[in-house]
């Protein structure tokens, strides 16, 4: 197993996109400045998505520019063309586009196929590689799907290959309702490494069915090295019916410094900004480390 993680904080994007509150950009600066002085230095920070699919990231160009005097790595989402053109204005370096293994999900949640949402990111991804600007790719659903069932492997294999090839340096393989088990999420990292290098895959799992830092486990015991999490285990996607927070990094930080992984995260300022954004949403945080933490 490596000694090197990298972990990817989502809980500004992935953790607020689908709370009741609607947060304020402010507290979504605030938040993500937190994050980023726990020592958390990749950070996805908003969407440039359609106000009215996810009204909750409305203003995330004012979250941008109110993290960008830091020296760290911000990511946002982008769709299509239009939402290239929000993130390039505020000067994003890295985007993420966001396919699906499945077509219900799909339709769901970007309003089209997983063929035409591809067709959809390729002039992105062109114009990203003519700007100098990175471009992660994200498969939804690659455990399941709370529309079609099942997800096969070889579904996922297709997509991530076809956004590899396109040129995506990652490619985030997502459980977006946390359905996945640890034989499973090896099988997926096995088949999915065959066709894209595992140092350019991402384990991106939700926690619905408590199995996502198993999950995580056996994808490290794999060799998979980046994890995508959330503070405080927010997290959900309005387009997922059922589905519950992203692994809390208070959870992937402790299984990791406990098993001697450097994480470079201070657990300390982690969990206050945690606290910080929990007070906003009116909710305490489900990491079960931050649970732990605070009744101390
Ligand atoms: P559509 O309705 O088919 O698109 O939506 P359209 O092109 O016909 O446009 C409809 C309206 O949206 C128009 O406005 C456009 O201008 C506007 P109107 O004329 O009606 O006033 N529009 C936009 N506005 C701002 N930014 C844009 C944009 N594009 C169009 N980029 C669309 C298609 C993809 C736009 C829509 O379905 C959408 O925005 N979906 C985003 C859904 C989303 O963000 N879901 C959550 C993220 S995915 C996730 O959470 C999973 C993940 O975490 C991995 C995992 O957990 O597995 C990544
Ligand atoms: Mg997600």
């Amino acid at each position: 197993m490596s000694d090197q993680v990298r972990i990817i904080e989502v809980g500004p994007r992935d953790g607020l996109q689908n709370e009741k509150a609607q947060v304020s950009v402010a507290d979504r600066i605030a938040f993500s400045r937190g994050l980023f002085a726990a020592g958390l230095h990749t950070i996805e920070v908003g969407s440039f998505v359609s106000p009215k699919a996810v009204p909750k990231m409305q203003g995330s160009d004012e979250v941008f520019r109110g993290v960008s005097d830091l020296p760290g790595e911000f990511h946002v989402l982008v769709p299509n063309e239009k939402g290239y053109e929000g993130a390039r204005a505020v000067g994003a370096k890295v985007i993420a586009v966001f396919a699906s293994a499945s077509e219900g999900f799909s339709r769901a949640n970007i309003n089209c196929t997983v063929a035409e949402s591809i067709e959809r990111f390729k002039p992105v991804i062109e114009r990203a590689k003519a700007d100098g600007i990175k471009v992660r790719g994200y498969i939804s659903c690659v455990l399941g799907c709370p529309y079609d069932g099942d997800v096969a492997p070889k579904a996922v294999v297709d997509v991530a290959k076809t956004l590899s090839d396109l040129g995506c340096y990652e490619v985030s393989l997502g459980d977006t309702i946390g359905v996945g088990t640890p034989s499973k999420a090896r099988e997926l990292l096995r088949a999915v490494s065959g066709v894209v290098p595992m140092d350019q895959l991402a384990m991106h799992f939700h926690d619905t069915y408590g199995q996502a830092l198993a999950n995580i486990y056996a994808g490290l015991e794999e060799g998979c090295t980046v994890i995508d999490s959330a503070a405080g285990g927010l997290g959900g996607c309005p387009y997922a019916p059922g589905a519950t927070g992203n692994v809390g990094t208070e959870d992937v930080v402790y299984m990791l410094e406990g098993m001697g992984i450097a994480t470079g995260v201070d657990m300390e300022k982690l969990l206050a900004a945690t606290n910080q954004i929990s007070q906003v949403i009116g909710r305490p945080p489900v990491s079960r480390v931050a649970s732990a933490l605070n009744a101390k």
